[in-house]
Formats: C-alpha cells, structure tokens, sequence
C-alpha cells in the first residue's frame, strides 16, 4: 500500500529563501503584528533587516510583538492604533515616520472573525467585522498609499485575506464577505497605484494554529476537529511559511508580481469529496439549539 506521507516539513525555523540583509534600512508596518500570524510575519521581516512598527490595539499584545522583535535583534516601534479609526492611523504611520522613515512594506494583517449562525448575527456584530477586516484595511492602504504618492517613493502593500474569499465561509459571513472585499481590494489598488511604483498582493494562510488564536476560534478548531487529518497535506501549517511567503512577495525577487493572492495551505481550499457527506447545519456543527429558542 502507498505510504500517506503529506507534504513534508519546512527548512527551520530562522532559515530563510532570501539574502541576509533584504530589507536592510526599510521599516515594514505590520498591523496586529504582536501575535499570532502578524507576529510570525514581521520576525521573518526583521529577520532580514526591517525594523518594524507593529500597530493594533491592545498594550498586552504590542509587548508581546516588541519584545519578539527584539529578541531576532531589530528595531521596533509599537504603536497603539485601531485600524477603523482613519486618525488613529494617520498618527501610527507619522510615528513611524519620526523613528525609521515611511515604511516601504504594509502588512495589512489585522482581522477580527468569530464563529457564528448568520441567522444570529446582530448588526453590530456584522459591522464590528466589517469595520475592522474590510474597512481598516483600506483605511490603512490608503494612508500607505497617499504618503508613497506624495514622496514619490516605491512601496509594496500585503493583504493578509483568508480562502472563504472565494468559496464563502459557513458560520463566518461576515468575514467571509470582509475577505471576499479585500482580495478585490487587492486587484483594484494593484492596477491603480502599479503606476505609481506600488505593489499590492494578498496572501491568504490555510490553517495556522498558534496560541494567540482568541477564544471563539479556538473554541471553533476543537469543535470542528480541523487537525492535520483533516488537510490534504497532513499537517497545518507552520508559521514560518507564511512569513516566508510574505517576505518573497515585498521582495525585490517578485516584483512583477502584483494584483496576485497567494494561497499558502497545502491546497486545502480545493479540498472535494467524491461524493458529497450529508450536510449539517452550522447551528448542528456549533451544538446550538433551534434557531429562536
Ligand atoms: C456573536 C459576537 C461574538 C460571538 C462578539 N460579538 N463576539 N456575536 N458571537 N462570539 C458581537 C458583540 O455581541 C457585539 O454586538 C459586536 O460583536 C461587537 O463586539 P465587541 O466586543 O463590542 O467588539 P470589539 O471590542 O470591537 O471586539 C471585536 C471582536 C473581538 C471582533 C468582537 O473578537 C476582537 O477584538 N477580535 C480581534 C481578533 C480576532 O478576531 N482574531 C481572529 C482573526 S482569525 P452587540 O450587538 O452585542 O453590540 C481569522 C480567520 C480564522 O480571521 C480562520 C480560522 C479557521
Ligand atoms: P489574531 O492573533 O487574533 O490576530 C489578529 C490581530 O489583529 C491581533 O493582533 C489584534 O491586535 C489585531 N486587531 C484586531 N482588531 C484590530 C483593530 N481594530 N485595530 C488594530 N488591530 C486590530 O489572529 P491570526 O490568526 O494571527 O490572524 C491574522 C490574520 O490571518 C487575519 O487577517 C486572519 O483573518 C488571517 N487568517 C488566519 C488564519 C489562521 O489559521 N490563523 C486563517 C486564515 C486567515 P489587538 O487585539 O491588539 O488590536
């Protein structure tokens, strides 16, 4: 019998594709760059030289990324910001300014999702991820935007989406339709600003489990069982891959690449049966009661 093998494990952890020294005297903006994905992301630009700003919300989690920055050796500006605030984001981007020039890479990574029953979703809940996933993130690429514009200077813009973009997400409509807006975002931006020198990709992560992941989600990944089983490469990701992936995409080596969302989950977004399981609501899979009750 052919032996299950999966796709085999990455090079180690601080081992990169990419010459020492990339991105040597660049800053790189990664919004919610303190913990999980963001987190992996800016270490494996600060790996290569960036000194990196690290925008999100909450004092516990830009300690968390300042102090992984520090511990790779680069310089680290945190900055206290809500990315559906257009002000709080115009100060984020003049303190990086004062402390290390205009970035020349934006990591739009920051998101907010929770599981959920469309059917149970209140307004403001469908607004709240809205309002951070979708609208931030044009909020943040337009400062990016605007300032690259003004100075008449390069730069490269990562969105960070997610692969219910394309195929909808059952118990995720909000994000799902959040994420469908910013990969179009993606292609928009790409053909307006291409002229201007500015690049703009996404890249969407499979299932990278990390212990920042919030309650809701990790509650979500123990209920539906996603383990590595469950993916066609046999295992998850790991969060160096994606911060690979990242670093390639704002690097000099993929400069023509632009308008382009790269999917990194061991093609587990294709993923079909060859006949069809009966189907269980997303209120069966949640363990919720009927819909009212
Ligand atoms: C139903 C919920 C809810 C839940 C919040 N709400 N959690 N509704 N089920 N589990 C509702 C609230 O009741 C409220 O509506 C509205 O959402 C806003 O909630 P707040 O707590 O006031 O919002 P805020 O403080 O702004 O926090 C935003 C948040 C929070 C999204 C609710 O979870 C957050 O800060 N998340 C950031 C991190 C995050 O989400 N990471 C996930 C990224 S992972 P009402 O009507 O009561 O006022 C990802 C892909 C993962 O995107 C894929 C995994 C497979
Ligand atoms: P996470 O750890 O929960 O990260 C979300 C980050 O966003 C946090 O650092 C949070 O920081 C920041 N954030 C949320 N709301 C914000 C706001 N209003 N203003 C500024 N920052 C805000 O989740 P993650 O798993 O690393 O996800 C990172 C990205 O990957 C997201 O875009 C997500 O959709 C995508 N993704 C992840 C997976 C996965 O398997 N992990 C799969 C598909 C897609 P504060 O709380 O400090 O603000």
């Amino acid at each position: 019998m052919t032996e299950l093998i999966g796709l085999g494990e990455p090079a180690p952890l601080g081992a990169s594709a990419l010459p020492a020294g990339t991105y040597n005297g660049e800053c790189v903006f990664v919004t919610g760059g303190g913990t999980g994905l963001g987190r992996a992301i800016a270490t494996e630009f600060a790996r290569l030289g960036a000194s990196i700003v690290i925008a999100s919300r909450k004092p516990e989690h830009l300690e968390q990324g300042e102090s992984s920055m520090r511990e790779v050796g680069a310089n680290v500006l945190t900055v206290a910001c809500d990315i559906r605030e257009p002000d709080s984001i115009a100060a984020a981007f003049d303190a990086a300014v004062g402390a290390f020039g205009l970035p020349s890479v934006l990591v739009n990574n920051a998101a907010a999702n929770f599981p959920v029953p469309a059917e149970d979703m209140s307004p403001n809940a469908w607004r709240t991820v809205v309002d951070i996933t979708l609208n931030g993130t044009y909020f943040c690429a337009r400062e990016f935007g605007r300032r690259h514009l003004a100075a008449g200077t390069p730069g490269s813009i990562i969105n960070v989406g997610a692969s219910y973009a394309w195929t909808g997400g059952p118990g995720f409509a909000h994000s799902a339709a959040a994420k469908a807006g910013v990969k179009n975002m993606v292609e928009t931006l790409a053909v307006e600003w291409g002229p201007y020198g500015i690049q703009v990709n996404g890249l969407v992560p499979g299932l990278f489990p990390h212990d920042d992941m919030t309650a809701d989600i990790q509650g979500n990944l123990a209920r539906t069982n996603d383990k590595d089983v469950c993916q066609p490469a046999l295992r998850v990701g790991r969060l160096r891959e994606l911060g690979w992936a990242a670093t390639f995409l704002a690097s000099p080596y993929a400069r023509f690449i632009s308008g382009h969302t790269l999917v990194v989950d061991g093609a587990n977004w294709q993923r079909r049966l060859l006949t069809n399981p009966p189907v269980i609501t997303v209120r069966d899979q949640m363990g919720k009661g009927p819909f009212g009750e």
